[in-house]
């Protein structure tokens, strides 16, 4: 995708192979700044591989991850972050002994500690001040400034998911990986969890590329999104082309009849 892939995450023809089983299967996909794509399929289709891969949390058998036009294939996992790319994970992972404010700052001093160099303590003071802003700055994007001093361990399912959201906010990063941010919320939780990805969007510029089983979630904030089945590309376009498509609805009726996913879809139709 010469010419389009500059401003963001592009996956290029990605294999991942865990011995005998191809879990991505010549996947390629752009997640440009300035939109939220979406990245759906049954269990086990390979998304969360996806991403791991593109964090650099697995190696890729074949194919190439560029972002920003930059190839970070073979890069780091810390090194991709501080290119700006950025995730939250499908499996809360808050530290209940931190309060919320320090669970979110951790996300920034995350991508600092990488850049900072040894015998640059004195900047350190400053450094804090500018940790303490940006988490400020990224609890009240999320709605969660009256949380700051409570601990993520009494706060409810859908509390800790913009803690989560928050965290990954203060990292910086232009290019948001998240998987399944909204699981477990309910549906005016998960309303407002969507309008909070569009401001991150529409204020920002920052580019998402959203995992979600919550199709109506999907269909009503993804600008672009790609299906994967089993580890392989069969879909991609728009959330009224995937609400007509027959490809996906196969995928889907062959995962579960009475699929939830497939009900939302039928609902967007
Ligand atoms: N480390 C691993 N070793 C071996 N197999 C793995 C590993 N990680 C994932 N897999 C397999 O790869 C396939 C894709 O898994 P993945 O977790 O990427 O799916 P997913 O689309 O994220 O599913 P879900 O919607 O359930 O989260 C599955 O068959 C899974 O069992
Ligand atoms: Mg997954």
């Amino acid at each position: 995708m010469p010419g389009v892939s500059e401003d963001g995450l592009l996956i290029d023809n990605l294999v991942v192979r865990f011995g005998g089983l191809t879990a991505v299967d010549r996947v390629s996909l752009y997640a440009p700044v300035g939109r939220i794509t979406g990245l759906v399929g049954p269990n086990g289709a390979g998304k969360t591989t996806t991403f791991n891969a593109c964090t650099g949390l697995n190696r890729p058998t074949s194919g190439r991850i560029v972002l920003f036009g930059t190839d970070i294939t073979r890069c780091s996992a810390q090194a991709r972050a501080q290119r700006g790319l950025g995730r939250t994970f499908q499996r809360m992972e808050l530290y209940d002994s931190l309060s919320v404010a320090e669970n979110v700052a951790l996300g920034l001093e995350a991508a600092l500690a990488g850049r900072r160099p040894w015998g640059m303590l004195g900047g350190r003071r400053g450094e804090q001040a500018r940790i303490r802003e940006v988490a400020d700055e990224a609890m009240a994007r999320c709605g969660i400034t009256a949380l700051a001093r409570r601990r993520p361990a009494d706060l409810s399912t859908g509390q800790r998911r913009l803690v989560e959201l928050a965290r990954a906010v203060a990292g910086d990063s232009r290019v948001l990986l998240l998987d399944e941010p909204s699981s477990g919320l309910d549906r005016s939780e998960t309303v407002a969890f969507g309008d909070i990805l569009r401001g991150l969007v529409r204020d920002e510029g920052r580019g998402l590329l959203l995992v979600e089983h919550d199709m109506s979630l999907v269909m009503r904030i993804c600008d672009y999104v790609y299906v994967l089945d089993f580890g392989r590309p069969i879909f991609e376009g728009t959330a009224a082309e995937l609400a007509v498509s027959p490809v996906v609805r196969a995928a889907y009726l062959g995962s579960d009849d009475n699929s939830p996913e497939l009900a939302a879809i039928e609902v967007g139709a």
